[in-house]
Order: C-alpha cells, then sequence, then structure tokens
C-alpha cells in the first residue's frame, strides 16, 4: 500500500498547481496521473489566460464580465476570487518562466476574446497552456514531487463518509495498488469523449466527476455544455478563439459578416453561446457552406499569423487542408468545455462545511479545475478563464487539502478488501468472450447521441432519446467484452472503465438538461426559448440516488453585486 498524506488525481494545470501549493505547505503529496503529465489536456488550450494586468483594467471589470457571461448563473463569491486573484497568479506564473507575449514597453499583452469588454487575455502565442503546462511540470520536476505517470484510478475510498485513499491500476503492468490519503484532490479535467466530435483529447473521460459521483458527492450544473464557435468540421480540432481576437470574420455562403446582426455591438466577439447559436442559425438558413461557416484570418497578414497564431495555420493546413494566409477555413461549432462538474465551495471542500448539509459531499475530497464547479462560469464559460480557473483553484484546493489533511488523523482503511474487489471487477471482464461488445462501438454511439440532442440548441424530444439512447447503452454496459486479456498497457481494459464512468455522466447531463426548462448561457432550449429567473435562477445538484439513478434538487445562486439584466452583445 502506498500512502500519501494528500493525492492529488490529475497531472493537468489545476492538478500541478494543488500538487505545487501543497508542497509549498510541507504536505507529503503525490499526484496520480492517468497519462505522462506532459500529456494532460491543458496543453491544448490555445488562445490564453484572463486577467486584469493592464493599467485599463480591474478585477471588477472582468468579474462583471464573467457573470454577464454565465448568463448570472456563475456564484459571485467565488467569480470575486477568481478575478481578484487572476493578476496575482499571472506574475507567480511569470517568475516561474512563462514567457507571455508582451507590448512594447515590456508590460505583458493581451489580447481580445469573446464576451470581454477590454482585452484582458494574456497569451503565448497559440499556445499558451502548452507553455503554462510546460513551465509548472519544470517547477515540479525540480521540487521533486512524487509522481505516479500512467496510473488509473478506478475508485475512491470512503470510510463513514470520509475520504481514506483510492485504488488505482498502473497501466505499464496491470498491476492494482491502493494509494491511502488523508485528503485527495480530483483534478482530472473535463467530460470531451462524452461527445463526438469534441476538442477535447481521447485521454478526456469524465473520470473525476464519475469518481465523485459514485462516491456520494454531488454534481451540479451539469446541462452547462459549451460547444466552442470554431472548430474543424472532420475531427472537431480547435482553432483558437484568439483568431477572432486579433481580428478574424466569420462569413456565411454570400459573404457576409454575420454575426453583424446577432451581435452589432460584440461581432465575432461576443461570448461562445451566441457565437456558436449564430453560426447554427446561419447553416441551419441555408448560409452555411458544407455544414460549415468560414473563418476568414486573410485580411490579419502573413507576419501576425506567422508570430501570434503560428499553431493554427498548422491546424487548418494539416487537418482542412485549408492555407490560412490564403484562403477562409470551414469551421463548425463543436464541444468543447463543461461549466458544471463537482459542486465545491472556494476552497475546493466537496462538502458543506456550513453544517446546513445543503449538499451531499465527501469530507476529504476537493476537486478543481474542469472536473470541478466552484461556479465561475455559470451557464457559459468565457474564453481564457478556464485556464485561470485550474491555476486560481488549482492553488487553493492544494491548500485547502493540506489544512485539511493537517487537521485530522489517518482513516481506517481495508487494504485486502480494496483489492479483492478491484480484481474481481476485472476479472469479471476477461471472463466475457472475447467476440462481445466493443467499447468503442458503444462510445460512438453515445458521443454522437449526445451530440445530436444535448448540442447548440435542445429540445425535450431530442434530450429525453439521448437520455434514452444513454440508459439503453447502460443496459449492456455489462456486456462489454475485452479482446486482449492480458495485464501489460491493456487500453482495451482502460476503454471499458472509461465508458463506464462516462456513461454514468452521460446519464446526469441528460437529465440535468431535462430539467432546466428554459434557456440560459450555453443550455438553449427551442422549446423554452427565454432565459426564467423566476424559476430557474438556481442551481440544479445531482447525487446518485438510493436505486442508482440521479436524484435532482436545486441550491441558490450567490450574488453579491450583480442583478440579472437583459444579456446582449
Ligand atoms: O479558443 C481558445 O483558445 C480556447 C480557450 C479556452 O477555451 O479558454
Amino acid at each position: 500500500m502506498r500512502q500519501h498524506e494528500v493525492v492529488i488525481i490529475g497531472g493537468g494545470l489545476a492538478g500541478m498547481r494543488a500538487a505545487q501549493k501543497a508542497q509549498e505547505m510541507g504536505a507529503d503529496v503525490a499526484m496520480i496521473s492517468k497519462i505522462y503529465p506532459t500529456r494532460s489536456h491543458s496543453a491544448a488550450a490555445q488562445g490564453g489566460v484572463q486577467a486584469a494586468v493592464s493599467e485599463n483594467d480591474s478585477w471588477e471589470s472582468h468579474a462583471y464580465d464573467t457573470v454577464k457571461g454565465s448568463d448570472y448563473l456563475g456564484d459571485q463569491d467565488a467569480i470575486e476570487i477568481l478575478c481578484y486573484e487572476a493578476p496575482g497568479d499571472i506574475y507567480a506564473l511569470e517568475r516561474m518562466g512563462v514567457i507571455f507575449n508582451r507590448n512594447d514597453d515590456g508590460t505583458i499583452d493581451a489580447r481580445a476574446f469573446g464576451g470581454t469588454s477590454v482585452n484582458r487575455t494574456c497569451f503565448v502565442a497559440d499556445q499558451t497552456g502548452q507553455v503554462l503546462l510546460h513551465v509548472m511540470w519544470e517547477q515540479l520536476l525540480k521540487s521533486g514531487l512524487t509522481t505516479y505517470s500512467e496510473w488509473f484510478v478506478t475508485k475512491l475510498l470512503v470510510e463513514d463518509n470520509k475520504i481514506a485513499g483510492c485504488v488505482a491500476l498502473e497501466i505499464p503492468t496491470g498491476r492494482v495498488e491502493v494509494f491511502r490519503a488523508k485528503a485527495i484532490v480530483l483534478a482530472t479535467g473535463g467530460i470531451g469523449q462524452v461527445y463526438n466530435p469534441t476538442t477535447n483529447g481521447l485521454v478526456v473521460t469524465a473520470d473525476g466527476q464519475a469518481l465523485a459521483y459514485q462516491a456520494g458527492a454531488t454534481l451540479m450544473d451539469m446541462e452547462a455544455v459549451q460547444h466552442h464557435p470554431t472548430t474543424m468540421q472532420a475531427n472537431g480540432v480547435l482553432i483558437t478563439e484568439g483568431a477572432r481576437g486579433e481580428g478574424a470574420y466569420l462569413l456565411n455562403s454570400n459573404g457576409e459578416r454575420f454575426m453583424e446582426k446577432y451581435a452589432p455591438n460584440m461581432k465575432e466577439l461576443a461570448s461562445r453561446d451566441v457565437v456558436s447559436r449564430a453560426e447554427t442559425m446561419e447553416i441551419r438558413e441555408g448560409r452555411g457552406v458544407n455544414g460549415c461557416v468560414l473563418l476568414d484570418l486573410r485580411h490579419l497578414g502573413r507576419d501576425l499569423i506567422m508570430t501570434k497564431l503560428a499553431q493554427i495555420y498548422e491546424l487548418a493546413r494539416d487537418y482542412a487542408n485549408t492555407n490560412i494566409l490564403e484562403a477562409p477555413v470551414p469551421i463548425q461549432p463543436g464541444h468543447h468545455y463543461i461549466m458544471g462538474g463537482i459542486k465545491t465551495d472556494v476552497d475546493g471542500r466537496t462538502w458543506d462545511i456550513t453544517g446546513e448539509n445543503r449538499w451531499a459531499g465527501v469530507e476529504g475530497l476537493f476537486a478543481a479545475g474542469e472536473c470541478a464547479n466552484v461556479s465561475v462560469h455559470g451557464g457559459n464559460r468565457l474564453g481564457g478563464n478556464s485556464l485561470l480557473d485550474t491555476i486560481v483553484f488549482g492553488k487553493r484546493s492544494g491548500a485547502g487539502a493540506t489544512e485539511y489533511a493537517n487537521s485530522i488523523d489517518w482513516a481506517p482503511i481495508s487494504e485486502d478488501a480494496a483489492l479483492a474487489d478491484e480484481e474481481s471487477g476485472i476479472k469479471a471482464i476477461f471472463d466475457r468472450p472475447s467476440d462481445g461488445l466493443r467499447s468503442s462501438a458503444l462510445r460512438f454511439e453515445m458521443g454522437k447521441s449526445m451530440n445530436d440532442g444535448i448540442a447548440v440548441f435542445r429540445t425535450e424530444e431530442g434530450m429525453t432519446q439521448t437520455l434514452n439512447t444513454v440508459r439503453d447503452i447502460k443496459g449492456r454496459f455489462p456486456n462489454v467484452s475485452v479482446q486482449n486479456k492480458g495485464r501489460v498497457f491493456n487500453t482495451d481494459l482502460l476503454s471499458v472503465l472509461e465508458l463506464g464512468y462516462m456513461l454514468d455522466v452521460a446519464e446526469v447531463i441528460a437529465v440535468s438538461a431535462i430539467n432546466r426548462k428554459e434557456s440560459r448561457g450555453a443550455h438553449a432550449r427551442e422549446d423554452y426559448p427565454d432565459r426564467n429567473d423566476e424559476e430557474y435562477l438556481k442551481h440544479t445538484i445531482v447525487h446518485r440516488g438510493k436505486n442508482g439513478d440521479p436524484a435532482l434538487d436545486y441550491l441558490p445562486v450567490t450574488m453579491t453585486k450583480w442583478e440579472p439584466q437583459v444579456r446582449s452583445y
């Protein structure tokens, strides 16, 4: 058995930042990552990280833009913390070695992004996440952090509703081990592969959300799923919002800048939900180009593109066979992010420390980054606020977990029982006939159904159909088999375990979406086209009920300064 006071599950930016903070505070901390940490999906965040670092900006303005962007579903106390701490965290990253793009006077440059009233997105060309991830990883290598790379966590161990540890599978050997911990921070990222296509990497399989849900924690606002306006049709690969931030146009088949019609002030730089809906309308009304609209960067010129957007030059060339210096690139809205996640407070705790038990949680379990929902994004996230979320709330949850671990004794743990349980689960999968149902087929069916029913526009009928499909797949899941019955690097087995996680989370998304009978942020219902503050200015919360089905409830939204207003761009 391994033993660490604080165990971080997930090796992306939120996990690294939590580990760094816990280490600084003197905790015995270890990070478990399904892949080598620098391969984490944080690397795919291209365009930048928001922070009010320039003289003509303020954290209050950042907070207001974020509240408005969230369509008033974000908790304003958490948003204030996010925006207030942002500049300090950007300078901390800079001191670690992140070489942000600069103005001529040496200050950090900031580009425009959707839904922001001033240029506020600090960036490193169009590879911001990649650079942040590598710099953070260098810091952790230097500090000698204990890291378990290529370990997959299969279960959280909970005793008396308190975290006792987790069980993990070492992928290269297939060995299963118990990790004893006083506190665990989940930082596993998003749900990308629940959808097909998605901008997210193949490793993004809702692991943390499912682990928390299965352990008794609460998921919140899971219906708030974001489609990014500029993704490539064939495979969902992202073209950064930074392209529009630098001045790229969106055109329909008539060559019109159609955003002038939908968002007269902000045009291409309206918030993501608004732009994705506008594109979908253009395509539906026959002004699309083979199911896409066009992103035109030609007028930006070679110099700007090759210095600030060089990665998307390569991506468009390699995946869309388009030279963006000479032709517009076809794009469409594609699944990108989930605003919902594991309900936490502003220190990453998944349980309610007010003593009022307003939501179900597990003591000692923390969460940060995309898998968490501290509620800074509400119904729609602004671009560049996710990297910031990982940095600010990764740090805070690392601190929270360390303080908690220092305050308690080790919980009892039964290693033998946990291992036997895990081994019997794996044996049951291996015992099924090799020629049975394939996880790849079910993953595909789930992903397509989610994209058909719970995407840019939604209806009761479409969402119900998706829920039925997900439940039908859940029914068939116990018959999924593997062809590879070996233990070494068995990605066939891994795919089955990940699918189990994703099906639980897909079901929660569908149930939550059906129950929000209004339109708010990315949750745009054709049958309930208006926002309904009277009935739905509240968070949807879900925990696993006694029969295993999602049990729904609601929590109030925290408001500090900003009353809901009509949202226009
Ligand atoms: O468009 C982008 O570069 C994505 C950034 C984000 O999702 O924050």
